[in-house]
């Protein structure tokens, strides 16, 4: 749409709203979330900023609770990668609240801001559990139960990124070494779209670019028994009606 472009979003949130029972936003600015839920009158669900993205995490924390016979409590949840994206924020956010404990793995000019990792060990120890991150990958890998990764640029990016991104985030792939750290009940989850082979067309020019075939799962994790990524994304629907079901009453 021109939201913002060539009409304001106060003004496209109005027409929306006469339009629709609700909204459902997946853009970048998370301040255009926010400005569309204040004015369409009607309720607007985040599907994706460029800061969080919690219907996701709402799949992921069912995902979770399906393999764990719904006791979630003192998990061990591991996000590999570009921890400052938005399913990194969000991720550590949700196991905070949930009394997971969070490790972060990735370089440190990819971790999130201080200012949220702090408030999130506050939420955190309310709830019997920690956060952390590190850039230690045996550390983050061993003993954990649920190993999870996403792409390591994120939409909406420019994609001079990616050079970059492949140089900084290649040590942080999720690799079969990487499962076999962890416990063998683990579980491996990624919101998707994951590059896992060179089968699309970014995939394909990556390969093609910097000879990378596979960037943040390797495929063998991918398919493997542990890979419980049709899950979640299944899950995907049935939490968003769920959150419908709850909000347009
Ligand atoms: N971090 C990813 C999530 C995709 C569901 C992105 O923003 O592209």
């Amino acid at each position: 749409s021109q939201m913002g472009k060539k009409e304001s979003i106060e003004d496209t949130a109005r027409v929306l709203g006469r339009f629709y029972d609700g909204i459902e936003f997946r853009g970048f600015a998370q301040s255009d979330v926010e400005e569309l839920a204040d004015k369409a009158g009607v309720p607007v669900w985040n599907g994706l900023t460029d800061m969080w993205h919690p219907t996701q995490m709402l799949a992921d924390a069912l995902t979770v609770q399906e393999n764990f016979n719904y006791d979630i409590k003192s998990l061990k949840f591991v996000f590999f990668g570009d921890l400052k994206n938005n399913m990194g924020r969000s991720l550590m956010v949700m196991c905070a609240k949930l009394g997971m404990n969070f490790v972060g793995c990735g370089p440190k000019d990819c971790w999130m801001d201080e200012e949220l990792i702090k408030t999130c060990e506050q939420i955190a120890a309310e709830n019997g559990c920690t956060v952390k991150c590190t850039e230690d990958v045996k550390e983050a890998a061993t003993d954990a139960d649920v190993i999870y990764t996403d792409v390591w640029v994120s939409m909406g990016e420019p994609d001079e990124v990616w050079a970059q991104r492949i140089k900084q985030l290649e040590p942080y792939r999720v690799t079969t070494e990487i499962m076999a750290m962890a416990k063998s009940t683990a579980i491996f989850l990624h919101c998707l779209p994951a590059f896992h082979d060179t089968n699309t067309t970014t995939g394909a020019d990556i390969a093609k670019r910097f000879g990378v075939t596979e960037m943040e799962v390797e495929d063998d994790v991918f398919e493997s028994k542990q890979s419980k990524v049709f899950d979640e994304a299944e899950n995907r629907m049935h939490t968003i009606k769920a959150v419908m079901y709850a909000t347009l009453q």
